[in-house]
């Protein structure tokens, strides 16, 4: 988790010395941002198990956890094995794992955490079983249910109680409840009918519940949920912890797309302007390889006169409106990104500032761990 000697030595310094682009954490947000979301489960009662796949950094895990979250989501198996050598023990890797090679990673893994992974197939309970028959230590399985988005997951209903019938009869293996992501109904955009289709959608989870408890089968987590639905998921009736990760950064496509109010956008970048080709045209040095802006525009902070009109690789292309047209070559600007996933990803290090100043230069250790 180490970082580079030019940023690290930033340390104490003000934002005004950071180089551009730079990837900026307003740590003040953040945490008030983890602050509301710990309040917003315990009051719903449900548990809040973070998804890291945006943000990859395990001092961001390792704060939430501090906060009141009950442990991590992961998409791979490579970030869950990042995240664990930081210290974080339950976490949840929301895929399937398939394949020798995997299954000896995952066997390590658990020596060191308690993960938890997903099934929707006879297949994945086979392979999971055969890995962990002799293991000190049982698997915790989740079956995956295909809520509407139609990405992995089995069938509600009876196939979820085959499938865990098999998992509780399987050596090495123990069912640890069932899971579904309900992301394709994130950009409805009136709030009554998200809150009617989400619920819908999710009622499957506890009708599949209801099914293994009649088969004797007990199923202790229902998981659901991501930003998008941050505020539908918990009061979704059976559902016992959310997956909501993103929200602690924020960004415009969650503000703007789905309609999530009241985190701050804690996740920046710092863009400088390298040219003024024209009164109504600048040029900043954060392109498509900086800022992600395909399913929204970066948006300039505190900047209603400048619009990011285009990105190619290196370069931002904004548009002035009258009032903006004072911008210099050498000026700076702080973006929030289009989408904050596809934006870290591009990313090495987080500079993460307190109230203009940078208090620590945060990995994201997990970046690139995509197997
Ligand atoms: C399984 C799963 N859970 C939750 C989420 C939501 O994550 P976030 O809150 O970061 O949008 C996703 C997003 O793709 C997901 O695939």
């Amino acid at each position: 988790m180490s970082s580079s000697p030019a940023t690290t030595s930033l340390v104490g310094r003000p934002l005004a010395e950071v180089d551009t682009p730079a990837l900026c954490l307003d740590l003040d947000a953040l945490e008030a941002n983890i602050a509301r979301m710990v309040a917003h489960t315990r009051r719903h009662g449900v548990a809040w198990r973070p998804h890291a796949k945006a943000h990859k950094c395990p001092q961001i895990a390792l704060l939430e956890i501090k906060a009141g979250a009950i442990g991590i989501t992961c998409a791979k198996l490579g970030e869950a094995e990042v995240f664990a050598a930081a210290g974080v023990r339950d976490i949840l890797i929301a895929n399937q794992i398939v394949g020798p090679l995997k299954m000896t990673r995952l066997r390590a893994l658990r020596q060191i955490a308690d993960p938890i992974v997903c099934v929707d197939s006879l297949e994945h309970v086979a392979e999971l079983s055969r890995a962990f028959a002799d293991a000190p230590e049982p698997l915790r399985v989740l079956v995956e249910i295909n809520v509407g988005l139609n990405r992995a997951g089995t069938t509600a209903g009876a196939p979820v109680v085959d499938l865990a019938r098999r998992i509780v009869g399987s050596r090495g293996l123990r069912l640890a409840g069932i899971m579904g992501y309900e992301g394709h109904l994130l950009n409805i955009p009136d709030a009554g009918e998200k809150l009617e289709r989400i619920r819908d959608a999710l009622a499957v989870l506890p009708e599949s519940k209801a099914l293994l408890e009649q088969a004797g089968i007990a199923c202790e987590i229902v998981s659901a949920g991501g930003t998008g639905s941050y505020e539908i998921t918990p009061i979704c009736p059976g559902v016992t912890e959310t997956q909501a990760g993103g929200l602690v950064l924020m960004d415009a496509y969650y503000k703007h797309r789905c309609g999530v109010s009241g985190f701050e956008h804690a996740l920046l970048v710092l863009a400088g302007v390298v040219s003024r080709p024209a009164p109504d045209r600048a040029v900043i040095d954060a392109g498509r390889k900086c800022v992600h802006g395909d399913l929204h525009k970066p948006l300039v902070v505190g900047r209603d006169d400048i619009e990011v009109s285009r990105l190619t690789a290196e370069h931002g292309d904004l548009t002035l409106a009258q009032s903006a047209r004072d911008l210099k070559i050498g000026d700076r600007l702080l973006l929030v990104p289009g989408y904050s996933d596809f934006t870290c990803v591009l990313h090495d290090e987080f500079v993460v500032i307190r109230k203009g100043v940078v208090e620590a230069v945060w990995p994201l250790a997990a970046r690139g761990k995509l197997k």
